[in-house]
């Protein structure tokens, strides 16, 4: 286990997070006792990574029957649809948040409850095993990828896949970190991650925990190193993926796959099922998340562009599914064709 935690439940009937905003320099754990709380920690990036959003989503519905135990069970199922759509609101394009609310949601509407109490305990149950198959998941992710890890590897990583990004260990990163568990001797590049430097600020503190070496790039630093040929790999998570392999991921990943192809080098993306979007054929049909102009003009409280700069600040962007060698996942390693693959790790669902 990391010594810092991400996202947790009180026994008090609240959800505790890091606050990855003030990261690197404040470890603060904020709490949350309401799911406008938590969507709200969830928009302001508080809390971030596609597994993680989805925990803390399932998490912010845990809330609703905690504070709701005078209503009738027909009252607090609505009021967790209610919190469900406002959930479902606060970032678009990460499918885990939506993914997590829809599989409590199914649950409640199959049952049916004498008691406020019966909704409490089932919801919170289901909360907390989404979270518990998030380390789960990640572990079986990260052991399946080894075999794409060669000893001695030179990995560029991009944003932030780790475990702040999830309940624990991550994606990408937790691939890189069993790798480095397991006694390979390997070397990351973090790409800083403009603008909200996921890289420089969070990858960086957990590889420093890890022992992992590595060092900060700039993001448009990668094409050089890639190019001067002392690259192995590049491996990152993903937001969305849709059914034909097409990935939405931290803007600057297209880039990063597009410079890998052109050098040969592979370009692998770590992801549990539970982000492959199924019901969306292909990448164009993703919605891409506009971030703040204030993510561009400033770094931190320091303005950097003239005032009045116009901003475009797209959070994500696309990878066609053409750039990517392969997938990891929870069930194994995914090669192209990527619509027929993909379609056959949920053949037994
Ligand atoms: O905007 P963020 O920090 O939530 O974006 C995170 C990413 O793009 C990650 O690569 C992705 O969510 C996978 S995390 C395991």
């Amino acid at each position: 286990m990391s010594d810092f935690f991400t996202i947790r439940w009180l026994v008090e009937g609240a959800v505790s997070m890091i606050d990855q905003r003030l990261l690197p320099h404040q470890v603060v754990y904020n709490t949350y006792q309401t799911p406008e709380g938590v969507s709200g920690a969830i928009r302001d990036m508080v809390i971030r990574g596609a597994p993680a959003i989805g925990v803390a989503a399932a998490y912010g519905l845990a809330l609703v029957p905690c504070r709701s135990e005078s209503d009738t069970p027909e009252e607090i199922i609505r009021k967790l649809e209610d919190a469900a759509d406002m959930l479902r609101r606060s970032r678009p394009t990460a499918v885990n948040l939506v993914w997590a609310l829809e599989r409590i949601l199914d649950l409640v509407h199959r049952r049916s409850f004498s008691s406020p109490i019966e909704i409490r305990d089932l919801v919170l149950e289901e909360a907390n095993r989404i979270a518990e198959e998030d380390v789960a998941v990640n572990l079986a992710l990260g052991k399946f990828g080894q075999e794409l890890i060669p000893d001695r590897a030179v990995i560029i990583h991009h944003c932030n896949t780790g475990s702040l990004a999830a309940v624990d260990y991550g994606t990408a990163l937790g691939v890189i970190r069993l790798a480095h568990e397991g006694g390979k001797d390997i070397f990351v590049y973090v790409d800083e991650t403009r603008p909200r430097l996921q890289g420089g600020r969070l990858t960086a503190w957990e590889l420093l925990q890890y022992g992992i070496p590595f060092q900060v790039i700039a993001d448009s630093a990668s094409g050089h190193f890639m190019q001067s040929g002392g690259v192995d790999l590049c491996i990152v998570g993903a937001d969305r993926v849709a059914a034909n392999g097409d990935v939405a991921n931290k803007i600057g990943t297209y880039n990063l796959a597009v410079v890998a192809h052109e050098n040969e080098v592979p370009f692998y993306v770590a992801v549990p099922k539970s982000t492959i979007d199924r019901s969306i054929p292909s990448g164009e049909l993703i919605v891409i998340e506009e971030r703040p102009p204030e993510e561009i003009t400033h770094v931190g409280d320091w303005q950097i562009t003239p005032e009045n700069t116009p901003v475009g600040n797209p959070a994500f962007d696309i990878t066609p599914a053409r750039y990517i060698t392969a997938f990891i996942t929870e069930a194994g390693i995914i090669k192209p064709p990527y619509s027929e693959h993909l379609a056959k790790l949920f053949q037994e669902d």
